[in-house]
């Protein structure tokens, strides 16, 4: 067997399955949000509620900021919108994500292990919810 065939079979068998990047495309970022959205149970302001809506485009909706050359989302800001809610693990599928801002409302749970996906996130805001614990090390 050649070095690069074995190469290949190691990157089949080991890498490719679990790289979530390759298969996932902007219609996965719109499930993770549309998730997020359905685990948002107070929302008094409406804002989620009415903007986050699957017949406009993901990179329209309020708090998401998308790269221009993957079409990809970027950044997650919906800090300070009085939401009541949980964390999905679905979050975990934003393969693009490198700034995530949730600061400043009242989520409370855990926040989901799935986000150590997140390879490329550079900068997190939970404060000034009501998570259970502290920030997990996962993220740190
Ligand atoms: C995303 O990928 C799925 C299959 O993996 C495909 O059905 C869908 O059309 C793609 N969506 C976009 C917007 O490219
Ligand atoms: C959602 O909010 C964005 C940013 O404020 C705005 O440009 C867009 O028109 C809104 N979309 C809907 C459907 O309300
Ligand atoms: C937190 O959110 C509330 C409600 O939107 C806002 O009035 C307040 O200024 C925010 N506080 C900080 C520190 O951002
Ligand atoms: C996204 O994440 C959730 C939970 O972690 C999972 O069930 C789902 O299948 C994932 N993939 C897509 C394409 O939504
Ligand atoms: C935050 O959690 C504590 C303990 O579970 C609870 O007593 C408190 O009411 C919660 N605060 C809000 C704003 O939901």
């Amino acid at each position: 067997m050649g070095k690069s065939f074995i190469l290949l079979f190691f990157l089949a068998i080991f890498i490719l399955p679990h790289d979530n990047t390759l298969l996932a495309n902007i219609s996965t970022d719109e499930a993770a949000l549309l998730a997020l959205k359905s685990h948002i149970s107070s929302d008094i302001n409406n804002i989620i509620a009415s903007n986050w809506s699957s017949s406009t485009p993901v990179c329209s909706w309020i708090g998401i900021t998308c790269s221009s050359c993957h079409h990809r989302v970027t950044a997650l800001d919906i800090s300070s919108l009085q939401l009541y809610g949980t964390i999905p693990p679905h979050l975990g599928n934003l393969s693009f994500i490198s700034s995530l801002d949730i600061s400043n409302n009242t989520f409370h749970g855990d926040l989901p292990v799935e986000l150590a996906h997140l390879q490329r996130l550079k900068f997190i805001n939970a404060k000034n919810n009501n998570f259970t614990g502290a920030i997990p090390s996962f993220l740190s």
